[in-house]
This record gives C-alpha cells, structure tokens and sequence, in this order.
C-alpha cells in the first residue's frame, strides 16, 4: 500500500526546536527509518513537510489520486487551528493518525483541541518520534485486514 507521511509547520526544525521537548532527532532521519520499515512491510512510503496550510491542503486533496492509502499527520501548529486541513481529510476520506510527538495533554491548554482527532482512526501523542513508528505500524495492520 501506499502510505503519506504529512508533517506540518516548524516540524523542519526537529532536532534543534526546543530538543528537551521535541528531542535531537532530525526529520530526515525520522523519515529515513519510517521509509525502511514501510518498505520491509511492503508499503511505499510518501513524505511532504510544509509550513504552509495550503500546501498540506493540496497534498490532501491529491491524495485519492495519487493512490495514498492512508495518511500519517502531524499538524503541528494548525492542529489546534486548522479548519481547512479538517474538511481536506473528511473530503478525501483517505483513513488518517494523527500523530503528536508531545503530550499536547500535558502543555498549554490551547493545545488540548484539535480540529482532526474526532476524525481520525486514532491518535498518538507524548511518544516522540517511536509515536511515527507505532502510527505505521498501526496502519500497517489496518491494511492488511482491507
Ligand atoms: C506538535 C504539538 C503542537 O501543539 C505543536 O504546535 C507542534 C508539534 C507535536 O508534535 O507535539 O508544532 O504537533
């Protein structure tokens, strides 16, 4: 299956934004070890980081016909914000995690909401970056029962 990693503002930064909550672990390398364990589950693994709502809007939107299977999200920012990222996944209904590497539980109460979770297959949250690897994992098996 084919598989879209989504990861939204400031998530470029990882490894140097605030290390002591998001830790030192770079996005590509997050990436590098999510690509080989979808390719060892024999999935395709498709990744887009933007800090631009639209841009997250559109990859969205082309979903469906690029053959994406499920999605991997983190909104980042526009979690808490983001409208427009809302009705791309309830248009698509393309099954989506959502997936925070903090406990947006355990922070700043505006980070409690999120527009996507009451959407979402699930959510994973306060994991680091292991969260990405349970949501692949996690979707994996989904896959595999469709
Ligand atoms: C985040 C949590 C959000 O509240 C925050 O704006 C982020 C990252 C996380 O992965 O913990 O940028 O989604």
């Amino acid at each position: 299956a084919r598989i879209l990693v989504l990861n939204g503002p400031n998530l470029n930064l990882l490894g140097s934004r605030e290390p002591d909550l998001y830790g030192a672990t770079d996005l590509e390398s997050v990436i590098a070890t999510l690509s080989q364990r979808a390719s060892e589950a024999g999935h395709e693994l498709r990744h887009l980081q933007s800090n631009a709502e639209h841009e997250l809007v559109d990859a969205i939107q082309r979903a469906p016909g690029d053959g994406i299977d499920f999605i991997l999200i983190n909104p980042a920012a526009f979690t808490h914000t983001s409208v427009a990222i809302r009705d791309a996944l309830a248009a698509v209904r393309v099954p989506f995690i959502e997936v925070h590497l903090t406990n947006v539980h355990a922070r700043e109460p505006f980070r409690r909401h999120s527009y996507l979770s009451d959407l979402a297959v699930g959510v994973i949250a306060g994991l680091g970056t292991t969260g990405y690897e349970l949501a692949l994992e996690a979707a994996s098996r989904r896959l595999a029962q469709i």
